[in-house]
């Protein structure tokens, strides 16, 4: 009974929320679509009585102008307020799925870190609703306006069959009523059933692996082609065999809702029939009558149009669940101008553990780095530095202790987490032009000008004059999947991230880091380009990232990271000095460095 509370309150509830919608998308057009269906439904009973009417009185040859004139008028008014309906129906559906897209973006990057994209059930709901707003075939908003249309056409079938009689218009009533809520709760809850169900979308991942252009190179390699279709074809056949078995198992109400819209229609054919023998109804009422009793199916099933609705209400009500789950935005504040201060960073007693996870990645961390000064973070794969990065980024949150920018919490504050300017090793290769690509951290809030006086130095900066010349001008895209565009060597988009995070200083950042973006050049190129970034930095907080030690030793202090721990912390000549760890992973570093080529000052 609760359930049954709740699946009708969660219906109502989609009501207004689709009636919220169509007034989103456009007031004017809404007021005029719901004049238009109610005219309609008017014209349609007008239809109904008059017909009847002027058919009574011709069957005894009399012909009355007036019921002629009503029953042209209702004829020619009814399909042109559908039609207006039908209208208003199109253009809006035009506009609501360019906001709903909106409204999935917007509650997807709504939280100010990234832990909600890791949780399985928010990305479903965020995939599953992307995947429906983009099927072609949904017509939701339109098909609203085609429903409320048949709707209104049966009621007003309802008023003409109840003023002959009552108990025969609730009888109807009653049954088809029967078969619309039966029919509507089972394809709700397969609508439901569709979005949550997951392998759907991991058959959607299979089918990436073979269409998306980042995969296709490995899938290829790896010869995966006719492994991907396979698994895709099989994931998609069982998540879909489920769904219909599933809907069997739910057809038993509805069978039994039809049996008594039969019984129904019967007992009111047969009393029509009684009545118009017996002579105790005359031509016009039977009439009419008889149209009504045919045109109540507007408040049944309507088949694929109140599907669509359905769909667009559980689309609309999976979206207000994803909004109540995913936190409010954080206060948003004024933009910083450029300060040009560096900023002050601190971790204090911080611990931190990845959610799924048990073990901590940090247990404890304190770390205290002084304006205006170089640290380089190192330590080996998994040691945890790309976590104590997006710590201070506050993408993640600690457990417990506090991470600092400027005295403030950058988890929560817009503000300070702005003043953290990050390159990470992954990076994006941003299918923009190369001024957006560079100037990406003052497209936001900054003029045109301004950007465009910016990231020449930041791009010389950062060693990136020949990819200037490469790419031929500011104005060209960065990918090759666009007419003039053009792709970057990895080394090239290297140097355009090191640009990116140089400009960020433009944009108000007080710290840089860089976490591991050379990983992929060879030593020596490393530490070119670190140094030279120490050199452009100076005077600014900056962070460098490494797992090769003899890429960072310029750097004013070195913090050793190990398991989640600092186990060393000095200047390069204090650690080797030390002649711990740092030192003889820096000798043997240092020789294969020399045997490479280069040279260890
Ligand atoms: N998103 C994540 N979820 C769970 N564990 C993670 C995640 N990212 C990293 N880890 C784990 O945290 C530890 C530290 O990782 P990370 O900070 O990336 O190391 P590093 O950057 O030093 O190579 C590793 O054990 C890694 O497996
Ligand atoms: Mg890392």
């Amino acid at each position: 009974m609760a359930n049954t509370r709740s699946r009708v309150q969660r219906v109502l509830r989609g009501q207004i929320l689709l009636a919220r919608l169509l007034w989103r998308c456009s007031p004017g057009l809404t007021v005029l679509g719901a004049v238009a269906v109610v005219a309609q439904a008017v014209a349609a009973a007008g239809l109904m009585v008059a017909s009847g009417r002027l058919v009574g009185g011709l069957v005894h040859h009399h012909l009355d102008t007036r019921w002629l004139v009503l029953t042209l008028t209702c004829l020619v008014l009814q399909p042109i307020c559908t039609t207006v309906g039908d209208v208003v129906g199109v253009i809006e559906q035009g506009r609501a799925t360019p906001l709903l897209l909106e409204r999935v973006s917007t509650l997807a990057s709504r939280p100010h870190g990234v832990e909600h994209l890791e949780d399985s059930e928010v990305r479903q709901a965020i995939d599953g609703a992307i995947e429906e707003i983009n099927q072609q075939y949904f017509t939701g908003v339109a098909s609203t306006w085609n429903v409320l249309n048949y709707r209104l056409w049966g009621v007003a079938a309802l008023v003409v069959l109840a003023s002959w009689s009552w108990w025969v218009a609730a009888l109807v009533l009653a049954s088809t009523v029967a078969v619309n809520v039966t029919w509507s709760a089972y394809s709700q809850q397969i609508f439901e059933d569709i979005f949550r169900d997951r392998r759907r979308r991991r058959a959607r991942w299979y089918r990436s692996l073979l269409i998306e252009q980042d995969n296709a190179k490995e899938v290829r390699l790896f010869g995966l082609t006719s492994f991907g279709l396979e698994r895709f074809s099989a994931t998609w056949q069982r998540a879909m065999t489920d769904l219909w078995r599933g809907r069997r198992a739910k057809q038993g109400p509805i069978v039994l809702a039809n049996i008594a819209i039969l019984a129904a229609y019967a007992v009111a054919i047969a009393a029509l029939a009684q009545g118009a023998w017996t002579g105790a109804i005359g031509t016009a009422t039977l009439l009419a009558s008889a149209q009504a009793l045919t045109q109540m199916e507007g408040l049944g099933m309507l088949g694929d149009m109140q599907t669509m609705v359905i769909r667009q209400q559980t689309l609309l009500l999976d979206l207000e669940d994803l909004a109540e789950r995913l936190p409010e935005p954080p206060a948003t504040s004024t933009p910083t101008r450029p300060t040009g201060t560096a900023s002050a960073v601190a971790f204090r007693d911080v611990r931190f553990t990845y959610p799924g996870r048990t073990e901590p990645t940090f247990a404890g961390l304190t770390l205290e780095i002084e304006p205006g000064s170089s640290v380089a973070v190192v330590g080996a794969n998994g040691a945890g530095k790309s976590t104590l990065i997006k710590l201070l980024c506050g993408l993640h949150r600690p457990d417990s202790g506090r991470v600092l920018v400027d005295g403030g919490d950058p988890g929560s504050d817009d503000r300070l987490r702005r003043r953290v300017a990050v390159i990470f090793q992954e990076f994006v290769r941003y299918h923009l032009t190369l001024r957006e690509n560079v100037g990406m951290a003052m497209l936001g809030d900054h003029r045109e000008e301004d950007v465009a006086a910016v990231v020449p130095r930041a791009l010389h900066d950062a060693t990136g004059d020949p990819v200037l010349a490469r790419v031929g001008g500011w104005d060209r895209v960065l990918s090759g999947e666009y007419a003039g565009g053009t792709d970057l060597s990895g080394g090239q988009w290297q140097r355009v991230a090191l640009a990116r995070a140089l400009a960020a200083i433009d944009a108000g950042a007080g710290v840089l880091v860089l976490d591991e973006p050379t990983a992929a050049l060879d030593v020596r190129a490393e530490a070119q380009l670190f140094d030279n970034f120490l050199t452009v930095t100076r005077g600014l907080t900056t962070i460098l990232v490494s797992h090769r030690l003899s890429s960072v030793r310029h750097a004013d202090r070195i913090v050793v990271l190990d398991g989640g721990r600092i186990v060393e912390d000095g200047t390069h000549d204090e650690l080797v000095a030390s002649g711990d760890r740092y030192a003889r992973m820096f000798a043997l570093q240092a020789e294969r460095f020399a045997l490479a080529g280069g040279e260890v000052s």
